[in-house]
């Protein structure tokens, strides 16, 4: 499925709480038509609350624009919602006799061939189809909160699940930028909340214990090991920590630890009123001063910054992102075009300002434009045929000068575009005149000169660039040729009229 047909596309959310509200918006943002039916009278609000979050950082991960967003309607029953769904995510609370309820009517009035996810933590699937009218439309898609900005959904089907059907719940699943992870055999609680379940049950050990503070744990996780499983797991963390030797070595030095009394595991402290009073009073000394909104914000904005950063490296849930920008660009947008615009600059990236781009004067702030210059930069570079090949085999373009022009405010949510103008390519060199522009009235707001040289990344010295690169740049610097030298090229600071 591509980016395309979304527009074509309608989602059936039924329950819209925390997480029917995320998935909603997921879908929302990647341009389908969203149904939404919850019976609580803060449905809608809730779901606003949540699309406000979404819209705000979402769309911070992508280096294309998104699909315009889709339609969102509220339906009056679960026949309304359904009705003409492409794909059915059940949501509502984690009661199996309310899903099995729920299920029933999803089956009587959805479209035979729609398949239905459950967001079910902890329930197998096989529990899920028992007694439904068609067991083999129904599997579990256990997302992860916040469901609009975390990729992963665990995608559990058991026997009753043609491998067909498994196939088009993870490619519709993928065409909104998630991860399906395939959970082999359906196991209760699937496989993220069995290691969240042992860490919270180690956590409330030490709460009642009095070993640590709610403070105190978290600050365990965020400083240290939260920073290694975020990018690399568990067991290629441990790797590295067995050394040269490996994993064999790491298993042989720590297994033995493994039988002294570390964890409590199984055992749970009775949640007594004290040792809940006292796990939400410390709660409140950690995290009272703000507001759940503020929480959920500065969660989002610091998710974006992780992802991104690893989306730079094209690692982990940095992939994903990579892979998923690769569905939303325009066709073909990184190979030479047959023909140059002689008449004008190269129309290169169509964004939007975030709102997490915003300073506290209220504009883009200073290292937007610089993300904004360098992103168009590498699309150029991606066009004249430097790929991910080209530089793991050992050469790559380097910034050596760069100078910004702010010419224009630009405000949140403005939409923009760049524009690039190779004033000069040779052998090592590639001197590119860029600049932003607003999409409704294509005023400029800003410019930026660049000096690259080719590198051979070994060495890090300055030396000639594959003749099929060194090709491409000029062809599109003869293109340029016969425009104007912008007139603030080869400024220095502070030259401005
Ligand atoms: N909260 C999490 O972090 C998380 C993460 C992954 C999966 N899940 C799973 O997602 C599901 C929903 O959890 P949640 O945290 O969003 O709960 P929630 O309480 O926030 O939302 C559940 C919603 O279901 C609605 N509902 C109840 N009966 C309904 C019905 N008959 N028809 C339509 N809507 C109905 C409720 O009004 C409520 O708005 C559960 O199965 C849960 O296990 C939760």
């Amino acid at each position: 499925m591509t980016n395309n047909h979304s527009l074509t596309h309608t989602a059936a959310i039924i329950g819209g709480g925390v997480i029917g509200g995320g998935w909603a918006a997921r879908f929302l943002l990647h341009g389908w038509r969203v149904r939404v039916f919850d019976p609580h009278p803060d449905a809608a609000a809730r779901i606003a609350a949540v699309l406000a979050n979404a819209r705000a950082s979402l769309p911070a991960l992508s280096d294309y624009p998104m699909p315009d967003e889709g339609e969102l309607i509220f339906a009056d029953s679960i026949a309304d919602a359904v009705g003409e769904a492409n794909w059915i995510q059940e949501s509502v609370s984690e009661e199996l006799a309310l899903k099995h309820r729920v299920i029933a009517e999803i089956q009587a009035h959805a479209p035979k061939e729609t398949l239905i996810g459950s967001s079910t933590s902890g329930y197998k699937p096989s529990e899920l189809q028992e007694g439904a009218t068609d067991p083999g439309r129904i599997l579990v898609a256990h997302p992860f909160n916040p469901v609009y900005l975390l990729p992963l959904a665990e995608i559990v089907c058991g026997d009753a699940v043609s491998v067909e059907n498994r196939d088009r719940a993870c490619d519709i699943l993928k065409s909104i930028g998630m991860k399906p992870l395939l959970v082999r055999k359906e196991i209760d609680a699937h496989i993220a909340d069995r290691f969240l379940e042992a860490v919270w049950r180690e956590a409330l050990w030490l709460v009642n214990d009095d070993i640590a503070t709610t403070a105190e744990i978290d600050d365990a996780i965020r400083y240290g090991f939260g920073l290694r499983w975020a990018q690399m797991g568990l067991f290629e963390t441990y790797r590295l920590a067995g050394g040269e030797e490996g994993m064999a070595h790491f298993i042989a030095q720590f297994g033995p630890c493994l039988a002294w009394p570390w964890t409590k595991l199984m055992d749970v402290p009775e949640l007594t009123d004290e040792l809940v009073q006292k796990i939400a009073d410390q709660s409140d000394a950690q995290s009272g001063e703000r507001s759940i909104r503020e929480l959920e914000r500065i969660r989002d904005d610091n998710l974006v910054g992780i992802l991104r950063a690893l989306k730079d490296r094209d690692w982990g849930a940095g992939a994903v992102l990579n892979a998923h920008d690769r569905r939303l660009a325009p066709d073909q947008a990184a190979d030479m075009p047959g023909t140059i615009d002689t008449a004008a600059p190269m129309r290169v990236l169509d964004l939007s300002v975030l709102p997490a781009w915003i300073d506290y004067n209220g504009h883009m702030t200073e290292f937007r434009y610089v993300q904004v210059f360098s992103d168009t930069c590498d699309r150029i570079l991606l066009m004249i045929g430097m790929d991910s090949d080209y530089v793991a085999a050992g050469h790559s373009y380097y910034t050596a000068e760069t100078h910004t022009m702010q010419v224009d405010e630009i405000g949140s949510n403005e939409k923009i575009y760049s524009t690039a103008q190779v004033l000069l390519s040779d052998e090592k060199r590639l001197h590119i005149f860029y600049r932003l522009h607003a999409s409704d009235d294509d005023r400029l707001l800003a410019t930026t000169e660049a000096m690259y040289l080719h590198v051979n990344r070994e060495s890090g010295r300055v030396c000639p660039a594959s003749p099929a690169i060194v090709a491409n740049a000029n062809r599109i610097a003869a293109a340029h040729a016969g425009l104007p030298v912008p007139d603030t090229a080869g400024r220095y600071v502070g030259q401005r009229k």
